[in-house]
């Protein structure tokens, strides 16, 4: 089915919140400017809007409503209605509905992919990939619906049955980052819808018109009203309401170990459930055995894919010292030859950071890693030329001479910035890599099975890879970290189910008289 709408009108993504199965301003009316990052810098708000530039980049998305308490408080009225009806509709027909997203979202998966590299900038063939994981996360959810359930279990005692039984939980509210607009949405909404749950997605600031058409190809896929709910808005009025109000039995949350520690603090004084995928630095490890030009194209995709903004992104890069300098100069070269430009030009490889206060953030870690005495190798600054220059451009980054105490092989940067280390012996690798508070994504290139093996059982991290880069993560497995990367839950995988279901013990005697367990055995 070709796709009904185009991305650049209001109606592929209404600027609007969706609550109850309608689109809505925001109760005070006031609205947010969803900015395009390609032309966001150099322009003054007053009068620039509508300005087109290179393949069709206005500098505006639109104004999306300013939410506050009051529309959380709407929406988790409607949820906690549909909550009634939809928690006993059959799993298996839970099931069809988000078959059907799945279908609706591939039917769409161009606009989709093109509204997303123009509200934040990642590439075309990344935003198509993006969509595409929400593809597979419908398909995944949805075959699960047939199998999904609890146990049966013998009894201590004759003639009684025992099961435990999954429940769902309520309203789920599920505050979601910029970075995969399309994907971590799902991962978070489909799960929870198949569990039986109702949600209410709070979306990135940069992110609102892929929340809102996200929310309107579920609604055109048969998600019953209520069922799913968008709010927009700023994350210390309409998140913190969405974590705060009673109505919302758990929150999920993907974004940084700072605000995750808030949103932990604040459910926990309400017991409520909360599952948190926060910061990475992840690392590659490189031994001196390697496929070396299949650990550079690795290397060179996870540091710089999605201009660095991802959980997984390759931040480090530990080499031994035998393959150190080779491997160094055409790790360079290949970061130089990358092209940045325009992410709807199917010749860009890098696009901008999403924003101003991003492009801030990376300056001042250059300025901290040049300050603790690394050498900046590549890039370090904003990107100048031809169509970058009124876009959030940074130029690929890498630092040598990095050692594993400074901030720049420590903090999470979410920028193209390479920090790279050299290692003597394995074991030395393993501990440079662990050595942050962080435990998301893991590599190591190396023909040695028991290298590879021993660093899957060393490594701290909830993803490892052998032979291939920190990123790429399936929805069929688990995703998450240790660490101060999350709280010990999972998304994605059958591991998530246990987070939006309740267990229910049910013990069935059929007797007909008191059976007293531990005491009648
Ligand atoms: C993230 O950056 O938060 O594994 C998610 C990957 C993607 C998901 C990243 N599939 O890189």
């Amino acid at each position: 089915m070709a796709a009904k709408f185009s991305s650049d009108s209001p109606s592929f993504a209404p600027r609007l919140n969706l609550i109850g199965g309608e689109w809505r301003k925001a109760s005070t009316g006031k609205t947010f400017d969803d900015i395009n990052p390609v032309r966001s810098a150099g322009f003054q708000p007053a009068g620039s809007l509508g300005l087109t530039g290179p393949a069709g980049s206005q500098r505006s998305i639109g104004r999306f409503p300013l939410s506050t308490e009051a529309d959380v408080d709407a929406a988790v009225r409607a949820a906690s209605e549909a909550f009634k009806t939809w928690r006993k509709v059959p799993a298996p027909q839970r099931g069809a509905i988000l078959r059907r997203c799945a279908d609706a979202l591939a039917a769409e998966k161009e606009e989709l992919a093109r509204l997303m590299a123009r509200e934040m900038g990642k590439t075309l063939i990344e935003a198509r990939g993006d969509v595409q994981e929400a593809i597979d996360c419908a398909n995944l959810y949805a075959g699960f619906s047939r199998t999904f359930g609890g146990q049966t279990l013998p009894s201590e005692l004759p003639d009684k049955f025992a099961m435990s039984v999954r429940k769902p939980l309520g309203v789920c509210g599920q505050i979601t980052p910029w970075n995969f607009p399309i994907a971590i949405p799902s991962w978070k909404a489909f799960p929870a819808l198949l569990c039986g749950n109702t949600v209410i997605l709070k979306p990135a600031e940069d992110s609102p018109a892929c929340a809102s058409a996200f929310g309107r190809v579920l609604m055109s896929a048969g998600v019953p009203a209520g069922v799913f709910n968008v709010v927009h808005g700023e994350g210390e009025v309409a998140g913190a309401a969405l974590v705060n109000h009673p109505g919302v039995a758990a929150i999920s949350f993907t974004g940084s170990s700072e605000t995750g520690k808030i949103i932990a603090e604040n459910c926990g004084r309400q017991l409520k459930r909360c599952s948190l995928e926060l910061g990475g630095k992840n690392a590659q490890i490189v031994m001196d055995d390697a496929d070396l030009n299949l650990a550079l194209e690795g290397a060179v995709w996870g540091a710089f894919a999605t201009a660095g903004q991802r959980c997984t992104a390759t931040s480090r890069l530990i080499l031994h010292e035998k393959i150190y300098d080779r491997f160094l100069r055409r790790f360079i070269d290949a970061a130089k030859a990358l092209r940045l430009g325009d992410p709807l030009d199917a010749k860009t490889q890098i696009g901008p950071l999403v924003n101003a206060a991003q492009l801030e953030r990376v300056e001042n870690y250059i300025r901290i890693g040049i300050e603790e005495g690394a050498t900046l190798r590549l890039g370090g600054r904003r990107a100048r030329g031809r169509g970058l220059n009124a876009g959030h451009f940074f130029e690929p980054t890498i630092f040598t001479d990095v050692t594993p105490s400074m901030r720049i092989a420590r903090e999470e940067i979410f920028g193209p910035v390479c920090a790279v280390m050299s290692f003597k012996r394995v074991d030395e690798a393993v501990s440079i890599l662990n050595g942050t508070r962080y435990g998301l994504s893991s590599s190591i290139y190396t023909r040695d099975v028991n290298a590879a093996f021993r660093a899957m059982r060393e490594l701290e991290a909830g993803i490892t890879y052998i032979n291939g880069p920190t990123i790429g993560a399936e929805v069929h497995l688990p995703f998450g970290g240790v660490k101060e990367t999350g709280n010990g839950h999972r998304e994605a995988g059958a591991a998530v189910l246990d987070f939006y279901s309740e267990w229910q013990s049910v013990y069935v005697d059929y007797s007909g008289k008191l059976q007293r367990a531990q005491i009648d055995t």
